[in-house]
């Protein structure tokens, strides 16, 4: 019997040897876990994809020896992959199958950077940036959705498959496997952002298309109860079915699709491992001196670029900050990193620009012989360079304007061995329903925010090292294999499984 303690990598691959039985396991997303291109001397490259949601999913795969279908985006590609477009990876120690799928440019800039990006991000992150729909976005979603669709099919051949979609790009997809003769596929799929409520969600002219799609998973999942709870109004309000929110479950047309909250975690052990690393200090002495640091306390923010993530509402706090708090001046360096993300579209691009912009005024009004208060370092950064930097700073600040659950605040607990450091986290986050230790702010007030930048540099150490320890335990508890253990379990119906429902990570 799985009871309450905590998730491995080696529970996980029991619990998936054990249940699965001869049923193969195919994850589908949009992102590929690793790239194939060319490099700028023309030498082939494989690049493993950064981030949540390739972090969560490669040890199930390994786990299972499972097929993952993806876009192939690299330009080496179709270069490295074999007649039926598939290769095994990862390419150090090759576990399990990577299928790709080609797109045109015509369907990646309608169903990815169009419908998906422009349309559905800013409808489900409420954060005043009005959607985009388009008929031809809508149509290339669609289309692409129905490829996807074909892959699995192929790909779970004629025997029982299990198969566990991910995001916003592929509301169609379970429902049209299904319709293309996968009824003997049991499917799952998470959804990595919020769910907003219904006024919200009617705003798309393809709501009720999108909810009946993702009613055709046998399970789906979200961060929070409260996203569960807007999806249950969203049913509700948009057609006939019955939503019967006790049991966590909706049923539609005879079917069946239970619905249920699993906060996302990470690999708490392995990032704990790397960052005491003496890689980790070698990159702590390089940042050391690169920042000039000397006594200086070091405040740090790490994200994607993205309108969502709150930059330049952190910025116009640190410039109140540095007004309000002029004991301060030359005391403090702020470190902002953001991966380029998005690029191609008009808001991601003015979003980068006012970030600029903000930066510039910001180290021109205060900066002076000797003191830059922020650098900003706009590219991807490798991990041990984002762990030295976690363990270097007094604080580490997330203030995102709405997050599904933001990954990057649980890294940087997870590297805190020491326990010090102060986390700073946006109320609007489904990481702070557990990290509730932490310097909660409200992300719309600059005031807040300014005030919990002073409270982290000024907060003593016993205090650090309580809230510190606090949270570490939450996330070495609630790690990335609980999250995927306790959602294969209930595609399973392993019933003596503690379910997330009551899981202290999932509250509202
Ligand atoms: O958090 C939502 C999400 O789509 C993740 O699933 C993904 O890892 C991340 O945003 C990055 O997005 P993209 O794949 O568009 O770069």
């Amino acid at each position: 019997m799985i009871t309450s303690r905590t998730w491995t990598k080696e529970s996980l691959a029991e619990l998936i040897e054990r249940r699965l039985g001869g049923a193969k396991l195919i994850v589908v997303s949009n992102r590929e876990p690793h790239l194939h291109r060319y490099g700028e001397g023309g030498d082939l490259e494989c690049v493993s994809t950064t981030g949540g949601l390739a972090t969560a999913l490669r040890p199930i795969l390994a786990a299972s020896q499972g097929t993952w279908i993806a876009h192939g985006a690299g330009n080496a590609d179709r270069d490295t992959v074999d007649e039926h477009d598939r290769i095994a990876v990862p390419p150090a120690n090759p576990c399990y199958t990577l299928r790709r799928v080609w797109l045109t440019p015509d369907q990646e800039e309608g169903y990815y950077y169009g419908f998906a990006n422009e349309g559905l991000w800013p409808l489900c992150h409420i954060v005043f940036r009005r959607p985009v729909f388009r008929i031809a976005n809508w149509n290339a979603y669609q289309e692409v959705n129905r490829i996807f669709a074909q892959a699995v099919i192929e790909e779970a051949g004629s025997g029982p498959a299990v198969v566990f979609i991910q995001d916003y790009h592929f509301c169609l997809l379970s429902r049209m496997i299904k319709e293309m003769g996968g009824t003997n596929l049991t499917v799952a799929q998470f959804w990595h952002i919020p769910w907003p409520n219904h006024e919200v969600f009617r705003t798309c002219p393809w709501s009720q298309e999108l909810v009946d799609g993702l009613l055709g998973n046998d399970l789906l999942g979200f961060h929070t109860r409260n996203h569960c709870q807007n999806f249950f109004e969203t049913v509700d309000r948009s057609f006939e079915a019955m939503v019967d929110r006790e049991g966590w479950r909706v049923s539609r047309g005879g079917h069946i699709t239970s619905v249920r909250p699993f906060p996302i975690s990470i690999d708490f052990m392995a990032n704990e491992t790397l960052a005491s690393s003496a890689e980790v200090d070698a990159a702590m002495g390089k940042w050391r001196k690169r920042l000039r640091l000397g006594d200086r306390l070091l405040g740090v923010g790490i994200e994607r670029l993205d309108y969502t993530k709150g930059i330049p509402d952190r910025l116009r706090a640190l410039d109140y900050f540095i007004e309000r708090h002029p004991e301060w001046h030359g005391k403090f360096t702020f470190v902002q990193i953001a991966a380029p993300s998005r690029t191609h579209l008009p808001e991601y691009q003015a979003v980068d620009d006012e970030i600029e912009a903000l930066i510039e005024q910001l180290n021109w009004r205060w900066g002076r012989e000797g003191w830059q208060p922020v650098l900003f370092l706009k590219q991807q950064h490798g991990t041990v360079d984002m762990m030295a930097l976690h363990r270097l700073c007094r604080f580490f600040i997330v203030n995102s304007l709405h997050d599904g659950m933001n990954l990057v605040a649980k890294e940087f607990v997870a590297s805190r061995t020491d326990d010090d450091g102060v986390l700073i986290l946006s109320k609007f986050t489904g990481a702070s329903r557990e990290l509730d230790a932490a310097l909660a702010i409200h992300p719309f007030s600059i005031h807040e925010t300014m005030a919990a930048i002073h409270q982290a540099l000024v907060m003593d150490a016993e205090e650090r090292a309580r809230c510190m320890k606090s949270m570490r335990e939450k996330v070495a508890r609630n790690n990335v294999y609980r999250w995927a253990g306790s959602i294969l379990s209930q595609l399973m119906n392993v019933d003596a499984v503690e379910t997330a429902v009551n899981d202290d990570a999932a509250l509202d």
